[in-house]
């Protein structure tokens, strides 16, 4: 069940986050289940890619601010000039006037094209060629959860995308299934995933902080349960979880709890699936060689509490509609023993 005291903060100003958070509390509560809440804004963007597309919307709202005045003036005065004065006289009737016709059509066409300058601009210079000192990502769509590759670091994590702040990133996405769209409101703009096709975004995150980003084209009956959490680090930080994230998993010691999960793990289905350094070499679902330093499970939708992750391998569909991961009846004991060898993959 959902406690007040374990909601997840937002990070930087958002009016009304507290109230989402609490609504989001109580449909954690409906549904028997602690969600991650994920607070989500573009009002207070962290990255350059944020930080274009939020001064682009802020100076289409203020051109929009003038267009208004403007328009309601012209109404009041039209609206106090042409009143009624006499019912008896008809006002002049006024049919087909070219120069009328003109300028309503002319004068949209001109804001949109003002409109259409910086934005076009902005969506090629945030997939331009990356510089050399970029940090490379391959993000993979999947139905539901994203995949995260760092093909210069051999790395291969899942959810939760490290980001080290003040240095390039470039991003690749793609998809093996369906058309999803990489978003992280507080990172940037939204991006698609259509299959066969590679689309790019390249940002510098500015700020440390934890980012959530959401799946946000319809992709099947998870959609909603695709998020993902964006950990911008201080450089050293980003180094030291890179250095984590290398090495070998541990190999429980005997005789632990681990150590049966271990046993469970590479006897059950799991192998088929699941990499695991050292261990398996799965390819479906998410490479669990470092489980235990994520943040999250089953696609970012749960906080990585020990009752969340039995909940999850007693009966993966159940907690998340449609989920690939199969109910794979495990006992109460193996369901145990899973879950303490999961979280001892630091
Ligand atoms: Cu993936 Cu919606």
């Amino acid at each position: 069940m959902m406690h007040a005291g374990s909601v997840r903060r937002r990070e930087g100003g958002w009016p009304g986050g507290s109230a989402l958070a609490r609504l989001a509390a109580l449909g954690g509560s409906l549904t028997g289940c602690e969600m991650v809440t994920a607070p989500t804004t573009t009002l207070a963007p962290k990255s350059d890619f944020a930080r274009l597309s939020h001064d682009i919307f802020l100076r289409i709202l203020w051109w929009d601010l003038g267009i208004l005045l403007l328009v309601v003036t012209v109404l009041l005065f039209v609206v106090v000039r042409f009143r009624e004065r006499d019912p008896q006289t008809m006002p002049a009737q006024v049919r087909g006037h070219a120069g009328l016709e003109l300028s309503w059509t002319v004068a949209p066409v001109l804001v949109l094209t003002v409109i259409a300058f910086p934005t076009v601009r902005a969506v090629f210079r945030t997939q331009d060629a990356p510089p050399a000192n970029a940090l490379r990502v391959r993000v993979t769509g999947h139905q539901w959860w994203w995949e995260f590759e760092y093909p210069d670091l051999q790395i291969r994590t899942a959810t939760d995308l490290h980001l080290p702040a003040g240095r390039p990133a470039a991003l690749e996405l793609r998809s093996p299934d369906v058309i999803h769209s990489f978003w992280i409101p507080q990172l940037g703009g939204k991006r698609d995933t259509p299959p066969g096709q590679v689309n790019r975004i390249v940002l510098t995150p500015t700020t440390p902080g934890t980012y959530y980003g959401q799946c946000a084209e319809f992709c099947g009956a998870s959609h909603a349960n695709m998020r993902m959490v964006a950990v911008v680090e201080s450089p050293a930080e980003f180094e030291a979880w890179v250095a984590g994230q290398r090495r070998a998993p541990p190999t429980p010691a005997d005789g632990t709890a681990a150590a049966a999960g271990l046993r469970v793990f590479t006897t059950g289905a799991c192998v088929g699936c699941h990499a695991i350094g050292g261990v398996s070499g799965g390819a479906v679902g998410p490479d669990l060689s470092h489980f235990g330093s994520r943040t999250t499970i089953a696609g970012g939708m749960l906080p990585k509490t020990p009752e969340n992750l039995t909940r999850w391998l007693r009966d993966p569909p159940e907690v998340k509609p449609g989920a690939l991961m199969p109910n794979l009846s495990l006992s109460v004991a193996d369901v145990q023993a899973l879950a303490a060898y999961l979280e001892s993959l630091r």
